[in-house]
This record gives structure tokens, C-alpha cells and sequence, in this order.
């Protein structure tokens, strides 16, 4: 007999960007010689600070359960570098680690919303913030925003959004997909109407802020002079930072009854992160800051790089961004036109024809929230990225 998926699933839609990894990797399998610009993650290894650590905690025998929220140490670590970073006075119990950044946003949202509640999302936005909103019985509500406001929430739009059910804005800086993150002046305004409205909590989504060309750390709303501590949930990790994706290590800040609701929530579900990533997310935190350096200034240059031969393209147009590792390129100038009699309506119909003829992977800006737009992702060698970009020139070049 068929086993139907639950009703609690049957709408939840797949990561698209994790769907396409594995076309990528089947791609491979066929032996193409495929490029992926779709990755979320770094291309370097684990720094070996982290990697030593994870190593000796499992020689040492740490290889148990831990607190539902994390080990001590790492808590004091994580409320540690939040105080440094923005003057706060955040003690252990504000914090609660989980299996990675994904897990904590699903964790921390089980533990704020209620269902019929309001979640306010900037468009274009991380695609898994919608499902988690629905996964906990709330429903989104998606402001679009605009490229002449490099697609960041203005304090007019936020104003605008704001009803009865409103509980929730997801703010992300540097934001994937874009790239782009809010100065402070900007955050400083955004903060005056978030006040007004005691209400509404914000869940500022901090996993690239320290991957920012121009900041050690990212300009945050804990700086804007406003008292935003009980309405304001920090999201963050090791996964991108630290080149720790497969660790699986993130953490919530905030409101400790908050913190505690979500031990509650892991305790029964996922138990507790994994006991050895939690030394080696301890040792990245503590000691990781000197190599992220290096690993800045390599994105750097292939953003530099890369800029200026993506906006060579016809019918391409992207604006330099300030973070993360992600150009969010425009490609509806190639809409309209075909490829061997195959129509270009839409990013889909661009990403799927690149990928089925020139072997390229990106992802279409659907997903995201905004068509007419592509994430590409220049986590990767100077040399693919060339021939990513000659791909891409061949493709455009053919279409009528
Ligand atoms: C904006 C954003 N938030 C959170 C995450 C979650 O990171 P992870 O679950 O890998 O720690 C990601 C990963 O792609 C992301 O892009």
C-alpha cells in the first residue's frame, strides 16, 4: 500500500538550493565537467583551530549528550562576542546553540509564534524562511523591496506592513541572496519604527556579518540607540564564518525564557547539538578571527573580480555588493529572447538552459521572492569562475 507524506509536509517545498546541488553532483556523475555557482557554503577547508579541537574532544571521550542549549562554555563564549561586538550585557542563559543556523531560525520561531501570527519578510529573501513560517502555523507576509534601495526594507515599507497580526520582522545583513547590508544610519531608522511598535519582535539573521568587506562586524540594530532587548532575537552560526557548514552549529541570543522554551523544544526533538562540532565551534569563536581575515580578503578579490565580467554581459547587470559571498544579478534583459527555440520568460527558464547546455549551475531568483534575477555565487577558484563566466557569455551570445 502507497504511504502517503503527512499533510504537516505535503506543502513544505524542498530547498531549492539543495535540490540543486544534487542535480549538480548527478550532472558530475554523467561526467560533465559542471560548474556550480549555486553553493551556499565556502570553498576552504574547516580552519585547523577548529578541526584540532573537534579531534581532541572526540579523543578525550566528549562524545555524549550535552544541555539541550549547549555547553557552558560555548554559551559564555557566544554571549562573550555579542558584548564585544555591540555593547550588550548578554549572560549564557540569553544564548541557546542547535544543530546549525537553519535549526536555531525553526527553533526560535516554534518558540515566538503562535498560529493565525504575522511574519513580516523582506523580498528577495533566504528561501527557507517561508517554509519555517509555515512549518510553525504562521503565515508570511512579503514586503517587496527595490534594486534602487539596493532591496533593503525601508522604514516607510516597514511602517506600511505593520497589522494587527503583525509579530514578526526577519531582517538579514549582509542578506543572502543579495549581498548587500544595511548601514547603520539605515538600521537606526528602521529601530525608531520597531520601537513604536512593542509588539513586534525582530529576528535579525546575523550568519554573514562577520563575512562583511567594509566591518569587522556588520553595522547591527543593537547599535542604533534604541532599546530594542526585549523585542530583538539575534540569529547566527559557525557555518559560514568558519567554513563549518557540515558541523552543524548555531545559536539564538535573546530573551532567556525564549532561550529556555527552545531548550524545551530541542530536548525533545533533536536532544542537543552534536557535543564534538560544540568544542570545535568554541575553538572557531575564541580563536578563528586572524584566519576569517585571510579568508575576507580572498573573497574580496574574487568579488572584485568577478564584478566587472558579469556586467560585461549582454543583457546582465549586477551591483557590487557588500558581503556574504553572493552577486544577485539581473538577467531580465535576457527575457524575451529564446535559446534554439527555446523561449526565456523567466530566471527559471534561464538557469535550467544555461545548466542543460552550458553545464552552469546558478540559482533562479523565484525562490527568493523576485524573478528577473539570478544568485550567483563567487565562492569559488578564480580559474572556474573564467570559464563559468565564458559559459555564460557563450549562452547569451546564442540567444536570438
Ligand atoms: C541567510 C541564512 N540564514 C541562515 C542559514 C543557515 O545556516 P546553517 O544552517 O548552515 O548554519 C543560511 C544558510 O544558507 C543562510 O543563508
Amino acid at each position: 500500500m502507497k504511504v502517503t507524506p503527512s499533510k504537516n509536509v505535503q506543502n513544505i517545498e524542498a530547498s531549492p538550493t539543495l535540490v540543486l546541488v544534487s542535480k549538480a553532483k548527478e550532472l558530475m556523475r554523467q561526467g560533465k565537467d559542471v560548474i556550480s555557482l549555486s553553493v551556499g557554503e565556502p570553498d576552504w577547508p574547516t580552519m585547523d583551530v577548529a578541526k584540532k579541537a573537534g579531534i581532541e574532544s572526540i579523543e578525550q571521550n566528549f562524545t555524549k549528550y550535552t544541555p539541550a542549549t549547549g555547553i557552558l562554555p560555548l554559551r559564555e563564549a557566544i554571549a562573550q562576542q555579542v558584548n564585544d561586538d555591540f555593547g550588550t550585557q548578554y549572560q549564557p542563559e540569553n544564548v541557546a546553540t542547535a544543530t546549525g543556523g537553519k535549526f536555531v531560525i525553526y527553533s526560535l520561531l516554534y518558540s515566538l509564534l503562535n498560529s493565525g501570527d504575522e511574519v513580516l519578510i523582506p523580498s528577495p529573501y533566504w528561501v527557507s524562511y517561508p517554509s519555517i513560517v509555515q512549518l510553525c502555523g504562521a503565515t508570511s507576509k512579503i514586503i517587496t523591496t527595490s534594486e534602487q534601495n539596493q532591496f533593503k526594507l525601508t522604514p516607510d515599507l516597514l511602517e506600511k506592513a505593520i497589522g494587527p497580526k503583525t509579530r514578526l520582522l526577519l531582517l538579514n545583513s549582509p542578506s543572502n541572496p543579495t549581498g548587500f547590508l544595511y548601514t547603520q544610519e539605515e538600521l537606526n531608522e528602521l529601530a525608531k519604527v520597531i520601537v513604536k511598535h512593542p509588539q513586534l519582535l525582530v529576528m535579525s539573521d546575523d550568519i554573514y556579518n562577520r563575512l562583511s568587506f567594509d566591518h569587522k562586524v556588520a553595522p547591527h540594530l543593537l547599535q542604533s540607540g534604541q532599546d530594542l532587548s526585549s523585542q530583538l532575537f539575534i540569529v547566527n552560526g559557525v557555518s559560514k564564518t568558519y567554513s563549518m557548514t557540515g558541523w552543524r552549529i548555531g545559536w539564538a541570543v535573546g530573551d532567556s525564557a525564549i532561550m529556555s522554551a527552545m531548550g524545551k523544544l530541542q530536548s525533545q526533538t533533536t536532544s542537543s547539538a552534536c557535543s564534538v562540532s560544540q568544542k570545535a565551534a568554541l575553538a572557531a569563536i575564541q580563536h578563528g578571527e586572524p584566519e576569517l581575515k585571510t579568508c575576507i580578503e580572498l573573497l574580496r578579490q574574487r568579488r572584485d573580480h568577478v564584478f566587472p565580467l558579469l556586467n560585461h554581459l549582454p543583457g546582465v547587470n549586477v551591483l557590487k555588493p557588500d558581503g556574504a559571498f553572493y552577486m544577485w544579478t539581473n538577467v531580465s534583459g535576457c527575457f524575451g529572447k529564446s535559446y534554439k527555440g527555446q523561449p526565456i520568460q523567466c530566471s527559471q527558464d534561464f538557469a535550467q538552459l544555461l545548466l542543460e547546455n552550458y553545464s552552469v549551475v546558478v540559482v533562479p531568483g523565484e525562490p527568493f521572492g523576485q524573478d528577473g534575477y539570478i544568485r550567483i555565487s563567487y565562492a569559488l577558484q578564480k580559474e572556474r569562475m573564467n570559464e563559468a563566466v565564458d559559459r555564460m557569455a557563450k549562452f547569451i551570445d546564442e540567444l536570438v
